[in-house]
């Protein structure tokens, strides 16, 4: 049994991460806190009644110390980076869902996260937490980045093609839809109901913070450069990611064979669900789960292959992903607290 410690317990990555340890056999909760908000865990999240007894309380690092053997950062970029390195230093493993850790230099992170990096020295030693990828650095980690919510569904989706035929890559657009907690429990105008409801809207064209993560990802997994063309839009749900991606080919390759590749690429993933060919991934299969269900289809005449990917932004795109790190880092199984 381990002891894990919960930072940014009030908003929504940090809700749902407490949510799948209190079912996870092989932890125990010992510790939560936030920034402003204080009390009684079950008075924040009514939901747990019966379930947790702890407060929360402003961060306090001696007591995070004391009290827990892994803890998880689900508070906003720049804030983990202040937290984590005296955490590492007092020997406790971190698992960081903020993007503070997850690009490969400062200068890239103050392009497009617009702060200096205060920890170049942790930024170096991180492990991006994609388990289809990086199960083996991940199990011996101290730090783990956890992947971005649109990286997730569109790493995955886009990771066999580079792998194996990235010499057919001509150009990449992902076309990409988020439910309105990916934006957090923050109140802003724009995440308003009235502003959200019955209505659908693009925002960040080509800067959004995620691309330059995809991009160094996707370009270590083909061992050259690939450059990608992202445009997130608003989606008037709860949860959920649904990636459209439209990868134009120099060349013809078959659907039956394209579909080949990605089955033995996750043949033995437990997270990582390839659908029949021609058919399309939905929200509905996925939320609520740790899956990330892919869908692949091709125009042969038009060289163009289009595949779909989902997730829920909080789980596979942000929690479970936090848990499943954890389970591999622990030595656990990977699908315990997930199933
Ligand atoms: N939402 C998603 O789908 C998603 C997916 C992947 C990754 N992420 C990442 O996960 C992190 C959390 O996201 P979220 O959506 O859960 O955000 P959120 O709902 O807005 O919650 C943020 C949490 O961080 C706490 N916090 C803020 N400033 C703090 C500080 N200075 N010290 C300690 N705690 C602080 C907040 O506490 P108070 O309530 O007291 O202010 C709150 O508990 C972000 O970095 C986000 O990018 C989110």
């Amino acid at each position: 049994m381990i002891k894990a410690g919960i930072v940014g317990i009030s908003g929504y990555s940090g809700m749902t991460t407490l949510d799948l340890l209190l079912k996870h056999p092989e932890v125990r909760v010992t510790y939560v806190s936030a920034n402003n908000t204080t009390g009684k865990v079950t008075d924040i999240w009514p939901q747990f009644k019966g379930k947790i007894r702890l407060m929360c309380q402003k961060f306090d690092l001696k007591k995070a110390v004391e009290l827990c053997d892994v803890i998880f950062l689900a508070v906003p970029h720049t804030i983990s980076m202040e937290l984590a390195p005296a955490l590492l230093k007092a020997g406790k493993k971190v698992i960081d869902l903020s993007g503070d850790y997850r690009l490969s230099n400062a200068r890239d992170y103050k392009k497009w996260y617009g702060s200096a990096h205060k920890d170049c020295h942790n930024l170096k030693k991180s492990v991006y937490g994609l388990p289809e990828l990086y199960r083996e650095d991940i199990k011996k980690a101290k730090l783990i980045a956890n992947p971005g919510c649109y990286p997730t569904a569109a790493i995955l989706a886009l990771a066999p093609l580079t792998a194996i035929y990235s010499e057919l890559i001509q150009s990449v657009i992902i076309d990409a839809k988020s439910g309105v907690s990916g934006a957090g429990r923050k109140a802003s105008v724009m995440f308003n109901y009235c502003e959200v409801n019955e209505n659908f809207k693009a925002y960040k064209v080509f800067n959004h913070q995620h691309v330059p993560e995809m991009e160094l990802i996707l370009s270590k997994i083909s061992r050259m450069p690939v450059a990608i063309n992202f445009v997130p839009h608003l989606l008037p749900v709860n949860r959920g990611i649904l990636e459209t991606i439209y990868v134009q080919l120099n060349d013809k390759i078959s659907l039956v064979d394209i579909h080949k590749i990605y089955e033995r690429f996750y043949k033995t993933e437990p997270f990582a669900r390839i659908l029949a060919a021609g058919q399309q991934p939905e929200l509905k299969n996925v939320t609520h789960t740790n899956y990330c269900d892919i869908g692949i289809d091709i125009h042969a005449g038009k060289k163009l292959l289009v595949i779909t990917s989902v997730i829920d932004n909080l789980v596979k795109g942000a929690a479970g992903q936090a848990v499943q790190n954890m389970n591999i880092m622990e030595g656990f199984k990977e699908e315990e607290g997930l199933l």
